[in-house]
């Protein structure tokens, strides 16, 4: 086999609720994630070292070097099988860079996938998924994609049910905004206005909304602990969503840590009306619509 090419989705957080700050840095978080039909591509080709070139929109702020969680990925991959192993990987970008979408992860999660795969190691889903949550924590749901809780730091997934089709429309930003960064001013907005930090606590009403295929029930519901930060550091966003709503959005968030924001419609026919209302009033670079949920990474050819 001489090239792999796999299919990995974006995702959008349904909730996103962020308990205390741990001691290792992190957050113990309720997490649902909704893998939605935005896609980027991920193709392994044999080579001798391990390279990675990446093609798409402000494609420029991804790293080539071993920063580059699609490089650790397959650097993971063969030190798990106990190999030396090379691959050219070429990443075709359409899930906004930086945008709080899990791109970055989503390519981690594409380069497992396809390495396995091109490198004939057979690796069951359980060995890819431990690799894939010491790359990042968002990396094992794009792995599995669908509709699942995360707990922990959004690594430890369980899938649940989401009926029917749920339509989309992402505003996308201009630049990025760094994950770290966010939860560090979530920290501190916390600590300035003396909140008290609950234990995050998945929503039922919201679960029922998804396993209902409520599409109002769950605009309503949508919740991002991450927004005010995100807001706080891109005002902008806040016109953003405003915008979305009396454009009778469902339902608008920020998505993960922004900045793209995410808005749902009744229909795909409304996602596509909303989309154009959303750039003609000139509060996004882009708007693009899809529809959740879609599976994981996905072989495509090989
Ligand atoms: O796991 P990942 O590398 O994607 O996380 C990026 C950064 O986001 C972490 O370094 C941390 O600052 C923050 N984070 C967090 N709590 C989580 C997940 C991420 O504070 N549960």
């Amino acid at each position: 086999m001489s090239s792999v090419t796999v299919r990995v989705p974006a995702k959008v957080n349904v909730q996103l609720a962020v308990g205390p700050l741990r001691d290792d840095g992190y957050h113990d978080l309720v997490n649902v994630f909704h893998a939605v039909s935005l896609f980027d591509e991920v193709v392994a080709k044999e080579s001798e070292a391990v390279t990675v070139r990446v093609e798409g929109a402000n494609v420029e702020q991804v790293p080539l070097d071993d920063s580059n969680l699609a490089i650790q990925a397959a650097r993971a991959l063969a030190k798990h099988a106990g190999r030396t192993y090379g691959v050219e990987l070429i990443i075709r970008k359409a899930i906004p860079v930086a945008g709080g979408m899990a791109g970055g992860s989503a390519d981690a999660a594409g380069a497992l996938v396809a390495c396995n795969e091109l490198w004939g190691l057979g690796l069951p889903r359980e060995d890819l998924m431990e690799i894939a949550a010491d790359l990042g924590s968002d990396v094992p749901f794009s792995l599995l994609g669908g509709t699942a809780v995360g707990t922990g730091r959004g690594e430890q997934l369980t899938p649940v049910p989401a009926r029917g089709r749920f339509h989309w429309v992402f505003a996308v930003a201009d630049g990025g905004l760094s994950t770290a960064t966010v939860y560090g001013e979530c920290d501190r907005l916390r600590e300035a206005t003396g909140e008290k930090v609950a234990w995050p606590q998945v929503s039922e009403p919201l679960l029922a909304a998804l396993r209902e295929g409520d599409a109002a029930g769950l605009g309503a519901l949508l919740a991002n602990d991450l927004q005010p930060a995100a807001v706080m550091l891109r005002r902008s966003l806040a016109r953003t969503l405003e915008v979305g709503q009396e454009l009778g959005a469902l339902g608008a968030i920020v998505s993960g840590s922004g900045p793209t924001c995410a808005f749902l419609a009744a229909g795909e026919e409304q996602a596509e009306e909303l989309a154009v209302a959303l750039m003609g009033a000139g509060v996004c670079r882009t708007a693009v619509t899809a529809y959740g949920e879609v599976p994981g990474a996905q072989i495509v050819a090989a």
